[in-house]
């Protein structure tokens, strides 16, 4: 895959699927205004791989081939503008879990799954990763952050199991490496696999900073093509989520930077930094200075879809977006610019 600049577009839920995650009108529009926009590369919203599991509503679905032919009228769209669509693909762990631990802020409690449950997990990945490319996407990312079911697996308070898929480390993260083996097995080794993953979960007894590495060295040996680093999640210390504000000291901004530039530092595969991008001074220094090689933005395009247009015409102005979270929800765009 080629990379017209280093841009990339976060998965953003966008709200536009119907209730059922088929592809709408609305959503095709979305993506010829983001294409059209400059950025090399978009990351659809988590697309739904297994019916049953909608963590919210209007999101994409993948779970059936009925979405093959459906997916293809976006792809052959966004690819008239010479830009990259991939798209990410989730288990939102909304009503099965590693362990029946009460979620700390939806307060529902998952079934634990068992083998067989888990099984079938891994082998929905793949399932959806083979529609993925049989509709003319660029690549399929796995969402192995911010809280859903596979960042779950990793994280020891939800995460109780005492079989080989909860305890240490290696455990917490099989059905990740099972799911992702699962998903390179049908694509082949040259479609390119992203995995999304947390730095941290930033919570008491979350995953740390240690075991996230151990996770990135190990998907980066397994072969996988891009690694974006994010962090945290609903169940996260107030102010230290995935979706942060207040981002108007630059110190703020590029908020897992530090994270990011570790695993750069360790992993043989391209890093993309996501959360807090906003200007482009602090993203050439962080480039400059450090292994990371991609820079991901989501709010700022809800408001400024042509951001990267607007840069590379010379207005390097930072994103006007506020990092307020107004959009969430982008259904509704950006309220206040
Ligand atoms: C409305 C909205 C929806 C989002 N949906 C997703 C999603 O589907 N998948 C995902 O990995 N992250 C999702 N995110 C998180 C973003 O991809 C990104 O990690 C986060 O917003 C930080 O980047 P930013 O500061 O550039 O917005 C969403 C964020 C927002 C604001």
């Amino acid at each position: 895959m080629e990379l017209k600049n280093r841009f990339i577009r976060s998965a953003i839920w966008e709200e536009l699927a119907d209730e059922k995650g088929h592809v709408t009108a609305e959503l095709i529009k979305h993506y010829i205004e983001l294409a059209q926009g400059g950025v090399s590369t978009i990351i659809t919203g988590f697309s739904s791989i297994m019916e049953f599991d909608q963590p919210t509503n209007n999101m994409n679905g993948i779970y059936d081939d009925v979405f093959i032919d459906e997916y293809k009228g976006l792809t052959t769209i966004v690819h008239e503008y010479n830009t990259n669509i991939i798209m990410q693909i989730v288990h939102g762990g909304s009503k099965w879990g590693p362990s029946a631990v009460e979620h700390l802020i939806t307060k529902t409690t998952p079934k634990e799954m068992n083998k067989k449950d888990i099984k079938e997990v891994v082998q929905a990945f793949g399932d959806a990763a083979f529609r993925v490319k049989e509709a003319g996407f660029d690549g399929v990312q796995l969402h192995v952050a911010h809280g859903f079911l596979l960042s779950m697996f990793l994280n020891p308070y939800y995460n109780r199991r005492k079989d080989d898929y909860g305890g240490s480390i290696e455990n917490r993260a099989k059905i990740v490496f099972e799911s992702y083996k699962s998903v390179r097995d049908v694509v082949g080794e040259e479609f390119p696999v992203l995995v999304k993953v947390n730095s941290e979960d930033f919570m008491d007894q979350g995953l740390t900073a240690e075991d996230s590495l151990y996770v990135c060295k190990a998907l980066s040996e397994m072969g996988v093509d891009l690694i974006e680093v994010s962090g945290g999640s609903y169940s996260s210390r107030e102010g230290e989520g995935p979706i942060r504000g207040n981002l108007d000291k630059k110190e703020k901004q590029a908020y897992f930077k530090e994270y990011a530039a570790r695993i750069a530092e360790e992993v043989d595969v391209p890093v993309a930094l996501v959360g807090g991008n906003r200007n482009m001074d602090i993203m050439e220094e962080i480039l400059n200075q450090t292994n990371i090689e991609y820079f991901s933005l989501a709010r700022p395009f809800i408001c400024e879809p042509d951001i990267i247009n607007r840069w590379i015409n010379g207005d390097i102005a930072s994103a006007r977006c506020k990092s307020c979270d107004g959009c969430f929800g982008v259904r509704n765009g950006c309220q206040y610019i």
